[in-house]
């Protein structure tokens, strides 16, 4: 599903130049769940920018579902991640004046989806995850569980063969961090998704059956620890 070889990236911040990432490589097979995990500041958010099409290594390649995506253009790019990728943040980036509905389409009205269809589905999706009672919610109106699971909904209504979560729990408290992990595990095992998870948390980082790790912009070991 990805496969990153001796990929690296710099920084270039007016005369200096900032290695965060060096020779990184590693595979991700179909259907994994994992943890990237490191001490602040180790690369996670710059490795895992790289892997959503977010941002491009300064040398090595990557290939994400057999594209291999280090040469192809901006628009090639931007067109694979609208299909291939979906992402969580920590601070689940709703627009606050769309309802949580209108934030679930997004995805689907880039891709030119008819505004019914965007509807309809957008609410089945929520419905899904729980929420079919705060569709025309704005996220100012619903707690941090609740917008973690319309951003989730976004990510996932595209259909993405790859999900991408960025501390996906920071921003909740314990037990509704535990509630959005195990939504996550379940989706996975439902939908034999591949879903990359950035994580501080230990518990998270547990639930996943492998964890990446990073010191200082490398791989501190792959397997368990
Ligand atoms: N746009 C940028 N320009 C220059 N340096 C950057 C940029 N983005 C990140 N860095 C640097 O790259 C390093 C890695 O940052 P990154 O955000 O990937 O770490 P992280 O592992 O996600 O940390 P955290 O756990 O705190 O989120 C840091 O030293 C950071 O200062
Ligand atoms: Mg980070």
């Amino acid at each position: 599903m990805l496969e990153l070889a001796d990929v690296s990236k710099v920084y270039r911040q007016a005369e200096r130049v900032v290695p965060v990432l060096q020779d990184i490589s590693f595979s991700v097979a179909r259907g994994e769940l994992c943890a990237l995990v490191g001490p602040s500041g180790s690369g996670k958010t710059s490795l895992l920018n790289l892997i959503g099409l977010l941002d491009r290594p300064s040398a090595g390649t990557l290939a994400i579902d057999g594209a291999r995506v280090t040469d192809c253009s901006a628009a090639a790019a931007a067109r694979l991640r609208n299909r291939l990728i979906g992402f969580v943040f920590q601070s689940f980036h709703l627009l606050p004046r769309l309802t949580a509905w209108q934030n679930v389409a997004l995805p689907l009205q880039y891709r030119g989806v008819p505004r019914a269809r965007q509807r309809a589905q957008a609410e089945a999706m929520l419905a899904r995850l729980g929420l079919a009672d705060r569709s025309t919610h704005l996220p100012g109106q619903l707690s941090g569980g609740q917008n973690q699971r319309v951003a989730i909904a976004r990510a996932l209504i595209g259909s993405p063969r790859l999900l991408l979560a960025d501390e996906p729990t920071g921003s909740l408290d314990s037990a509704t961090g535990r509630e959005v992990m195990a939504l996550l595990a379940a989706l996975h095992a439902e939908l034999g998704l591949t879903i990359v998870i950035v994580t501080h948390d230990q518990q998270v980082a547990a639930a996943c059956p492998r964890r990446i790790a990073l010191r200082d912009g490398r791989l501190a070991g792959s397997a368990d620890e």
